[in-house]
């Protein structure tokens, strides 16, 4: 429960739950967001990671509990309803239009922003030419600001994946929201652009005054940038704290080191290197 004495978080999920048919994908979690930090979700391949995302942002039906945006109930409201709130979000796979430029793929984002007459674009009038003007403009300066601007006429699909997954940002903070939700963002990126990529969340949260909801896998990612993390295993919330506290609690550790009967989760080919999550201790010889 979230004490009274704190102020009402950005984003609340008390007991939320979703079943796929026997299946339950995530298990009564509770969590709260608050205004400003960077939060992680943590968890093996299938712990209910994208589907709590896919709960907040409308895209799945939760099968229980709530969900709550500023102190006020949005259970179930759909995407477009919560995108208006102010919330955007990544996809885990990528949803890019492809045969469409950078530039074009930001736009597409911005354009749902404004509130242009269908007469005068079609008459092609001056305020709307100068309005597609200042478009333009915006949507380069998302892409300078993940670091793309070079890219901008080219076509999405000849990016490479490290690139694709900048443009899926510039395009999400395009529809300026105040909750960014990123699935995945530093998959396919290596060493290098990982670390990237950690710089560009916090200048994002710094310029952009944005609350950051992030999932990953990588674990020393998730360590250095979050404020405070939770941990899925099995669609439960299992741990949940700041990254220090995270790195050794018992649950957290036994989940991606396993013990003699190891979950199936954690051995997954995506699964975490020890190394990442323990640093030191005995938990790390003994996953080894
Ligand atoms: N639409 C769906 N229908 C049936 N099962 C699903 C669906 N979406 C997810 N699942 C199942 O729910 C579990 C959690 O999946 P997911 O949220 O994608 O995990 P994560 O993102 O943590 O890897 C998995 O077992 C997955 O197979
Ligand atoms: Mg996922």
């Amino acid at each position: 429960m979230i004490s009274t004495a704190e102020p009402t978080p950005l984003l609340a999920v008390e007991a939320l739950t979703r079943r796929f048919g026997g299946l339950v994908a995530v298990d009564g979690v509770s969590l709260a967001v608050r205004q400003g930090e960077i939060f992680g979700l943590l968890g093996p391949n299938g712990a209910g990671k994208t589907t709590l995302f896919n709960l907040i942002s409308g895209i799945t039906r939760p099968s229980g509990g709530s969900v709550h945006w500023k102190g006020v109930a949005i259970t179930g409201a759909p995407s477009h309803r919560v995108a208006a709130l102010g919330m955007a979000r990544t996809f885990q796979n990528l949803r890019l239009f492809s045969s469409l430029s950078c530039l074009d793929n930001v736009r597409v984002g911005l354009h749902r922003h404004s509130r242009q007459p269908k007469l005068r674009a079609l008459l092609g009038t001056r305020t709307f030419r100068q309005r597609e003007e200042a478009l333009r403009q915006q949507a380069l300066d998302l892409l300078e600001s993940v670091g793309i601007a070079e890219l901008a006429e080219r076509s999405s699909a000849s990016l490479s994946y490290g690139q694709r997954r900048r443009l899926e940002i510039a395009r999400a903070l395009a529809g300026r929201p105040e909750l960014l939700l990123l699935d995945e963002p530093a998959a396919g990126m290596n060493t290098t652009e990982k670390g990237e990529l950690t710089e560009l969340i916090r200048w994002i949260r710094r310029e952009h005054g944005l609350t950051v909801l992030i999932i990953e896998h990588h674990v020393p990612l998730m360590m250095e940038l979050c404020d405070r993390l939770a941990v899925l295993n099995f669609g439960r919330r299992i741990a949940l704290g700041t990254p220090r506290q995270v790195r050794h609690d018992p649950a957290v550790i036994e989940a991606y080191l396993g013990s003699a009967n190891q979950p199936a989760a954690a051995r997954t080919e995506a699964g975490v290197p020890g190394s990442g999550l323990t640093g030191q201790g005995p938990a790390r010889e003994e996953g080894r």
